[in-house]
């Protein structure tokens, strides 16, 4: 007997039903028989059956049922009607206003350099770079700072590290010796287009900085800030990083009273492609069902689709060839996700929308085909859900920073994302891999400190804390490409992510 028919039961007679009796009742074999005579054992006093009334003819039901039935129906019953609210704080849809000309670029990286230079700003008093020559009188400065955007990184025959950065006044060239290590190491990782800060004394001929400290626009370090907003302060306990597979970190202070629930992120389903792994994706939505997790939101971050002419000879990887058919039987998984979970799409640069980022929210041709209160968000997009800031982020500059910052690699998206945080930018590096579209704010700059970022596109996990912030890559669910045995990648898909929005402590779930 179901759950509901438990209820209805119950109801039919004329009382409501406590969630845990409920449960305790479909534990047993004969439930059917249960209702019944606890019906003939109520008298006109009750209104709530609860556990108290389940004592049948003196033999009362044990306390603890025999199998996890009763806790799952618990849960279940525990969990809301209608899917929970979210609120999107920042997303490029319907804002985009680029056609790409060159004073749109101009703009778009002034709009960068001033908000990523203010936040340095606070940490550092730097001078406009041109008063550094205008004020030169063929003395040394010990010690100046100034910030700028990187436009050139070389290491020198010596070693050195010269950089030239530049701000609207001006640019200049600054030299980072390989004797500073820790300093040397920061410079290695410096690429183009970033902003950074430096500190350091200019050489007598007033063209060369030497290079003692750099300040990167970074996160503050003001862990208690970072807490969720959502009435569960009090039960939050800082996350510390666990390896996949371990239990949901803070979960024994969220015992199952959290008003919050559960997130559950995954992205880069590839639904369409000849190597996605149905069963496992079917899998996962039935556990969304039935888990013992309190899930509200499904986040996707992006790729929620294979596509169509995404790469030479893509055509013979496919499954469904055509992009709506694709998203038709996307649509048709996610229609057996329960009502009362919000489900949250970001596109990817597999989904059919604008390559070039921020891309916008998938076209209402395609959103028309999924249920009414899926929601539909850009690349990248900041969502709030009970007072939890996630930073939704495909993560295509990925590529462009493995390449470039060393000890990078697609089996540490993690680390790659830390470094997104320490910049404040999702895809700082222009001319690469991204196609940036210079809209009139740089949508990749992170103001707001997110308390998750979750990000895909490298198809392997991750997941870590920084500076209170929980990073999560949450893999994908096609198995491996013949394009990725060419480029020796190794994918690890069928996972998910599962965020205690009280505590935010974390856990993946595997589906094979
Ligand atoms: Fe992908």
């Amino acid at each position: 007997m179901q759950e509901s028919l438990i209820i209805e039961e119950f109801a039919n007679a004329g009382y409501q039903v406590s969630p845990d009796a409920v449960a305790l009742i479909g534990s047993y074999s004969a439930p059917d028989t249960i209702v019944s005579k606890v019906l003939q054992s109520l008298d006109d006093s009750v209104l709530v059956v609860g556990r108290e009334h389940l004592n049948l003819g003196g033999v009362k039901i044990p306390e603890k049922p025999t199998d996890k039935l009763a806790e799952k129906v618990a849960a279940k019953l525990s969990r809301p009607a209608h899917a929970p609210a979210v609120n999107i704080l920042s997303d490029i849809s319907n804002e985009s206003t680029c056609i790409g000309e060159y004073s749109e670029f101009v703009r778009y990286f002034r709009d960068r350099y001033t908000r990523l230079s203010g936040i340095i700003r606070g940490r550092i008093t730097a001078r406009p770079i041109e008063s550094l020559r205008a004020r030169h009188s063929g003395r040394e400065y010990d010690s100046v700072s100034i910030i700028g955007m990187v436009s050139d990184v070389r290491t020198t025959s010596n070693g050195n590290k010269l950089l030239e950065i530049e701000d609207p006044t001006g640019s200049f060239l600054v030299l980072v010796r390989p004797s500073d290590r820790d300093l040397w190491a920061i410079a290695s990782g410096i690429v183009h287009d970033e902003v950074i800060g430096v500190t350091g004394s200019i050489t007598r001929d007033g063209h060369l900085m030497i290079v003692k400290s750099i300040v990167l626009p970074d996160l503050p370090n003001r862990y208690n800030q970072m807490l969720p907003d959502n009435g569960n302060r009090h039960k939050r306990s800082p996350p510390t990083p666990r390896p996949v597979g371990w239990g949901i970190n803070g979960s024994e202070h969220g015992n199952g009273d959290s008003a919050a629930g559960c997130a559950v992120l995954i992205s880069d389903v590839h639904i369409g492609s000849d190597t996605f792994l149905g069963d496992a994706f079917s899998d996962f939505i039935d556990w969304l069902g039935d888990g013992p997790e309190p899930v509200q939101y499904l986040v996707i971050a992006g790729d929620i689709v294979d596509g169509v002419g995404i790469y030479p000879g893509q055509e013979s990887e496919l499954e469904i060839p055509d992009v709506y058919d694709q998203y038709r039987r996307a649509a048709e998984y996610l229609g057996r996700v329960p009502k009362n979970i919000r489900i949250i799409i970001a596109p990817g640069n597999h989904d059919a929308v604008r390559l070039a980022e921020p891309q916008p929210a998938l076209p209402e041709k395609i959103r028309s085909i999924f249920s009414d209160d899926v929601i539909f968000t850009g690349n990248p997009a900041l969502v709030e859900i009970c007072g939890v800031r996630i930073l939704i982020y495909h993560g295509r500059s990925m590529d462009d920073l493995i390449a470039t910052i060393p000890k990078m690699s697609y089996q540490r998206p993690e680390l790659v994302m830390i470094e997104m945080l320490k910049r404040r930018h999702l895809a700082p590096m222009y001319g690469g891999r991204v196609s940036i579209a210079p809209e009139n704010s740089d949508h990749f700059v992170i103001d707001r400190v997110p308390h998750i970022l979750h990000c895909g596109h490298v198809h392997t996990i991750g997941m870590d804390h920084y500076k209170g912030v929980t990073v999560v890559n949450s893999g994908t669910w096609q198995s491996q490409t013949d394009f990725q045995k060419r480029m020796n990648l190794d994918p690890v898909p069928a996972h998910a992510t599962i965020v205690d929005l009280a505590t935010l402590g974390t856990k993946m779930v595997k589906f094979a």
